[in-house]
């Protein structure tokens, strides 16, 4: 069991900043990580098409032989952690809740902003799991739908990731909020635009990174760490792997091997096999 790898899975390539958390926290865990780079993006679908991308991705993952799943995407986190919970024979966890705590402990002025995608935000996911915890935090939330694209075609540090910035969260300076959470897994590659657009004295809240610390404390508490060697990476995506290649590897900082590309055939026969 402790030689199985974690299972991570996305709508696509965004869940590489996810990836580079886990594997900087657990280096000798093995990832076998899926993107579903044929139906990306999961950000503005129902909320029964997402849940039935994250069932179908769960399914492949445990085909492999995982110890741990992670759902990577906040928007499959916001609709389908409970129902892998309840459904899988291993421990599943989400990167909302993670971030959630995460903004909980921080906040001295108990308003939070969240940014996501146009469903996450809809779901009201990190709203409830806020507060859940802390009644009293107001949250702000924003949907920031062009960030996703200017991550994917390296704009990061262009002026159009500025004024693009400014008019989704200007609005924010002088609300009182003191924590961010960056509620999509795009996101941390603009951390320094959002910083500069808030301020320097604004917490970002990183869910990729807290979901780290809690796939951590799992393993740790299962006794399920994979004690020798260093761990190895496989991806594989439901479309041609170039542009997973490219994208993955600048969010990575390094080439990505063992990149498979799942024709849609051979992925269904992989689900609906026995
Ligand atoms: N991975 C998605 C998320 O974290 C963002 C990209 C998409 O819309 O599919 O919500």
């Amino acid at each position: 069991m402790q030689k199985l790898a974690i299972g991570m899975f996305d709508s696509g390539v965004g869940g590489m900043t996810v990836l580079k958390e886990v594997k900087a926290l657990l280096p000798h865990e093995h990832i076998i990580y899926f993107g579903d780079t044929a139906r990306v993006p999961y950000g503005n679908k129902s909320p029964q098409m997402v849940t039935k991308y994250a069932l179908e991705s769960a399914l492949f993952l445990l085909t492999k032989g995982i110890k741990l799943l992670i759902i990577a995407c906040n928007t499959s986190s916001a609709f389908a952690l409970q129902i892998l919970q309840r459904k899988m024979p291993i421990p599943v966890i989400g990167v909302i809740v993670p971030g959630a705590k995460e903004a909980v402990r921080n906040t001295k002025s108990c308003k939070v902003a969240v940014i996501a995608t146009r469903t996450t935000v809809k779901s009201m996911a990190y709203d409830k799991s806020i507060r859940k915890l802390d009644p009293r935090i107001e949250v702000f939330s924003r949907a920031c739908p062009l960030f996703v694209p200017i991550v994917e075609e390296g704009l990061e540090n262009d002026d159009i990731a500025r004024l693009t910035a400014e008019k989704y969260l200007g609005d924010l300076r002088g609300s009182g909020i003191d924590v961010i959470v960056m509620g999509c897994t795009h996101y941390p590659v603009l951390e320094d635009v959002i910083r500069q657009t808030l301020g320097k004295d604004i917490k970002i809240v990183h869910s990729g990174k807290e979901t780290a610390k809690e796939a951590w404390t799992i393993l740790n508490e299962k006794n399920l760490f994979n004690k020798r060697g260093r761990g190895k990476c496989e991806y594989f995506v439901t479309d041609t792997p170039e542009s997973f290649h490219e994208i993955g590897g600048r969010i990575l900082g390094e080439t990505l091997a063992h990149v498979k590309s799942l024709k849609s055939l051979d992925y269904q026969d992989l689900l609906f096999s026995s």
